[in-house]
């Protein structure tokens, strides 16, 4: 595909992307596509890559009910074809000398030892001196931040394929959290980040797409 069409189809993708606040809980999202979704979400790039995230994916209604009424009765949680409730790790996972790392250095990204030792000094360098990572808020919220990453990722992947999505900060965290460890979904070091549903719309979005200028976001230093 020449260059300029495919710019032209991806900004088409960022067009087509809105909130979607209510799904067509009749079309459901084929395992092939819902798939190549969660891919772009597992490729996504993390700080230290550290892939500091779970993508737990809750097709159960009696516990997407549940998480509704924690998530302002939104009703893209019970509508949409598949709702992904975004878990980021906490401090006890992402601390320089943390278990998880070390397994994740040894047996995912099978590292040598001396680069092994080389990214925990400077894992450990960043978050307690450049970055000041050691409360365990600071630290959750960066691991959020890492998952954000992948959230966007996921709903342009989505759009690209003509699928809809909602990304949801509205949610009351520390009652998500309950149902999931009641549900036995979400055990240990992990926190709710952000939820994400996906389906297709049933309504065309109420209004067309406002922005702020390309002058009011960007600032050029020459
Ligand atoms: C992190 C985040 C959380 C959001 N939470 C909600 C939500 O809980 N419910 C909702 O309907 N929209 C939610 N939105 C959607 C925004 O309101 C929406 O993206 C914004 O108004 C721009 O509109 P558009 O996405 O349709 O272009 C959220 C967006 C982001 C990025």
């Amino acid at each position: 595909m020449a260059m300029e069409n495919k710019k032209e189809q991806i900004l088409q993708a960022y067009q087509f992307r809105h909130a979607c606040k209510e799904f067509d809980p009749t079309k459901k999202i084929s395992d092939e596509d819902f798939h190549f979704i969660l891919e772009t979400g597992r490729l996504s790039p993390s700080s230290f890559g550290l892939e500091p995230w779970k993508f737990v994916v809750i097709q159960n209604p009696e516990v997407r009910e549940k998480i509704s009424s924690a998530a302002w009765g939104q009703k893209q949680v019970t509508t949409s074809s598949h709702f992904v409730v975004i878990l980021a790790r906490t401090k006890a996972d992402l601390t320089y000398d943390s278990e998880y790392l070390s397994t994740l250095f040894n047996d995912v990204k099978k590292l040598p030892e001396a680069a092994k030792e080389g990214l925990t000094k400077a894992i450990k360098r960043f978050q307690e001196v450049d970055f000041n990572l050691e409360s365990d808020r600071a630290i959750f919220d960066w691991a959020c931040r890492q998952t954000y990453i992948a959230l966007g990722n996921m709903m342009t992947a989505a759009a690209q394929i003509g699928i809809d999505s909602c990304p949801m900060e509205g949610f009351n965290k520390e009652q998500v959290e309950q149902i999931l460890k009641e549900e036995g979904i979400m055990q240990g070091d992990f926190g709710v980040s952000c939820l994400v549903a996906f389906g297709y719309r049933v309504n065309d979005p109420a209004s067309p797409k406002t922005r702020q200028t390309m002058d009011m976001v960007v600032d050029w230093v020459k």
